[in-house]
């Protein structure tokens, strides 16, 4: 088997441009608020870093990780909390930093489960909206890109923990043959 082929889909160059849109419309939309960005761990730190940078208002971070069970590219919907919040979120206006909502499932459920804990307003923004496998209505506020489907990696996204570090986010070819 050949190693998996990386091609290139969003620059660096267009990453940062749309993240500045993002922040443009999240500081009018929180104006005079006192926002909360929750970053999903792992795959949305290099996200949060840049979109929390480029918001001109003040904003509070913290930091969620998921267990999501299933294969390596798919999601089973069953979630757990491996790493919880440290604030408080009640009564606060709660953006969560997604990098890609794919089945929307591990969203779902950390949306329910931090509904629960009364926040003022919960709302995401996902860098990557992956629409092709999408298994529940969940509704996404803010979205970077739109992409049909295809596995995708770099800019804080893996697979298998690998390509990460890259400055780009490229499409994973598999060039395996039988
Ligand atoms: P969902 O529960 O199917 O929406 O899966 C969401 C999570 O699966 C994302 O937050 C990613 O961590 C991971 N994921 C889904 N698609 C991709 C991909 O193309 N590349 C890397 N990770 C992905
Ligand atoms: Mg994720």
């Amino acid at each position: 088997m050949n190693p998996p082929s990386l091609i290139k889909l969003y620059s660096q160059q267009m990453i940062a441009s749309r993240i500045a849109d993002l922040a443009r419309q999240i500081d009018h939309d929180y104006r005079g608020l006192d926002l909360l960005m929750v970053a999903v761990l792992k795959g949305s730190f290099l996200f949060i870093a840049d979109l929390a940078r480029a918001v001109e208002m003040p904003v509070q971070i913290d930091f969620v990780r998921l267990a999501s069970y299933g294969s390596d590219t798919q999601s089973s919907g069953i979630v757990e909390i491996r790493k919880d919040l440290e604030m408080s979120i009640k009564n606060r206006d709660v953006l969560i930093v997604e990098d890609i909502v794919d089945s929307g499932l591990t969203l779902e459920t950390l949306c329910r489960i931090l509904q629960l804990r009364e926040p003022n307003s919960l709302r995401v923004c996902t860098l990557i909206d992956k629409k092709a496998n999408r298994a529940t209505d969940i509704q996404v506020d803010y979205v970077g890109f739109s992409m049909d489907d295809g596995f995708i990696v770099g800019y804080g996204l893996d697979y298998d923990e690998n390509y990460r570090d890259l400055p780009d986010i490229h499409l994973l070819q598999s060039t395996s043959t039988t």
